[in-house]
């Protein structure tokens, strides 16, 4: 009898907050778009998560629909994943309330995010911040995820999120999927062009040394051209040489190459010449993805269609997981 081999599936999530950069872009959204020929994916758009830090309306509309279109234009095919955000799947917020009451004050208090954040918004150190794991285990397990791809800063949450599961299937019986972290290669963190030992951040201050996805060509050679290197001659990797080095993760990472070969090609540059062939190996690779962006912008009905397509997919398979755990709780179902 012929077996049909059951695809692992894998969940993951971005906050709509700032605006998206190439570090976004090499270090997680570009993985997304080919993972669907081995696992069976969902990507979401956290917009619940985006609240539990000040923002403006106006800018959270934006933003969202901005990472949407974008995860579509840089390969995250909605024929083939199940894209949608969050908020509009409403079991992602029924089952925090829920998996609130399995996760206890001490775990959850020593979540090094909160504290950072705490740290960084003392005026604003709100439940939600607190509660943000929480959060982000019910999008982990609502749709029973083998694997979670995430940047090394979320790795404790995923933990919280297997030891609130392994809680509840121990007082109950088998009921979530316990999720594995799958982390991305290394190489894939990308550091600010003005300050290489930085991350390139998304949202804060000062964006000489950010390059955003949707960045003007101009834009983009502009920050390359002035991105700060050493007083060396010498375009090879090493860790005194982080800009340098930086430059050449980036290179690679647009052009499908590995480092120690992108030194070989630049064995006989000098700084500024690598700098410009960097740029424009980024510009031509973000091309194709704003031309798709903006093609997708330029009609609202169809991205909202888009939206609405993801979350009836995706509300199919919550509300399994879902009505499967009140039953287990003991809610009295109609
Ligand atoms: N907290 C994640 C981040 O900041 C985003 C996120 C929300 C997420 N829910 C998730 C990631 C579920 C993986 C799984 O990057």
């Amino acid at each position: 009898m012929e077996t049909i081999e059951q695809k692992k599936r894998v969940f993951s999530a971005i906050k709509p907050t700032g605006n998206p950069t190439l570090g976004n872009y090499i270090g997680t959204m570009s993985r997304w778009g080919g993972m669907c020929d081995e696992f069976d994916c969902l990507f979401s758009v956290a917009d619940l998560h985006a609240i539990t830090v000040a923002i403006e309306p106006k800018e959270l509309r934006e933003n969202t629909k901005r990472l949407f279109a974008l995860l579509v234009a840089v390969g995250v095919d909605p024929d083939k994943n199940v894209v949608f955000l969050q908020s509009h799947v409403r079991a992602h917020a029924e089952l925090c309330w829920l998996l609130n009451n399995y996760t206890m004050f001490g775990e959850a208090r020593r979540m090094t995010q909160f504290k950072e954040k705490s740290e960084k918004a003392p005026e604003n150190v709100n439940v939600g911040l607190f509660d943000y794991p929480v959060l982000m285990a019910a999008d982990i397990l609502l749709y029973q995820a083998d694997y979670v791809p995430v940047g090394d800063d979320q790795v404790q949450h995923v933990e919280l999120c297997r030891n609130i599961a392994q809680r509840f299937n121990g007082r109950y019986s088998p009921t979530f999927t316990i999720p594995e972290c799958k982390l991305a290669k290394t190489g894939a963190r990308i550091y600010s062009l003005a300050d290489p030992t930085a991350k390139m951040g998304k949202s804060d201050g000062d964006d000489s040394g950010t390059v955003y996805i949707l960045d003007r060509p101009d834009d983009i050679m502009r920050k390359f051209k002035r991105a700060v290197t050493d007083s060396d001659t010498h375009v090879i990797a090493s860790d005194d040489k982080p800009g340098i080095t930086n430059l050449l993760t980036i290179y690679a990472a647009v052009t499908d190459a590995t480092v120690e070969n992108a030194e070989k090609e630049f064995s006989n540059s000098n700084y500024a010449d690598f700098k410009l062939r960097v740029g424009e190996a980024v510009v031509e690779r973000l091309r194709p993805v704003r031309e798709k962006y903006e093609a997708l912008r330029r009609d609202d009905g169809s991205l909202l269609e888009l939206m609405r397509a993801g979350a009836q997919k995706a509300e199919r398979i919550a509300a399994r997981t879902l009505e499967k755990v009140y039953k287990k709780v003991g809610f009295v179902r109609l």
